[in-house]
């Protein structure tokens, strides 16, 4: 299932892997999560044709297990060369493994609803919607974060041509702004990813920008 969508869509939608109908219709989120997802688009407003959609694995997992590291890594020139193809502004990653699979130090109960910077893109990470469907308060978070979008967007504008990439010798450095009400009140903090991350992303990362958006931390679990 390689995705769907417009050829020239500014964001992109990255599920984790196609289920069963997904993959006999060779369409992304065919069933409930997929009529969730285009609520929240709906919110936003945004529909299918205004996105591309697709996964971090290219097949359905045997018994709808989730993906293996391995199958996670035979997929990743797909994904990485539909992504040089749509040069998406803004990609929003949907599930844990979706956004470990961009973001590997990610922990989406954490960094579901910011606004993160991942090379000359912006990362925008929810919850699954399957994950919304089994429970509540995951998807008020969900109806919540999307709204993030327009935002997303906006901050990836703003931020053509002032991303900075700094490859220093199997380290790079990640800024993270930590955003309270206004741009202006940023305070930033230095980290940096260890080599063996830094191995594992033939991408060009990473500036990473955190904007949180709202206050406070959600401890909800992993999904
Ligand atoms: N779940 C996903 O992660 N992707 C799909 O395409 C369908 C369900």
């Amino acid at each position: 299932m390689p995705g769907d969508g417009s050829a020239v869509a500014s964001i992109l939608i990255v599920g984790e892997g196609p289920g069963f109908n997904e993959d006999q219709l060779g369409l992304p989120f065919v069933g409930r999560s997929g009529k969730l997802l285009d609520e929240l688009l709906a919110t936003v407003p945004l529909s299918r044709e205004d996105v591309f959609i697709t996964n971090v694995v290219k097949c359905r997992p045997p018994n709808n297990r989730d993906p293996l590291p391995d199958e996670v890594a035979a997929c990743r020139p797909y994904l990485e060369f539909q992504m040089q193809l749509l040069n998406p502004k803004v990609i929003v990653t949907l599930g844990r493994h979706s956004l470990l699979r961009f973001y590997p130090e990610g922990k989406i109960s954490n960094d579901h609803g910011k606004i993160l910077q991942w090379g000359d893109r912006i990362l925008l990470p929810l919850y699954h919607p399957a994950a919304g469907l089994r429970n509540p308060a995951i998807k008020r978070d969900l109806q919540r974060d999307v709204l993030m979008l327009p935002e997303a967007l906006r901050e990836s504008l703003r931020r053509t041509n002032t991303v900075s990439l700094i490859p220093n010798a199997g380290e790079l450095q990640i800024q993270q702004a930590n955003r309270t009400s206004k741009l202006s009140e940023r305070s930033t903090v230095n980290r940096t990813l260890s080599d063996d991350v830094v191995d594992q992303i033939s991408e060009p990362i990473i500036g990473k920008d955190i904007f949180e958006n709202k206050q406070g931390e959600n401890q909800l679990g992993m999904f």
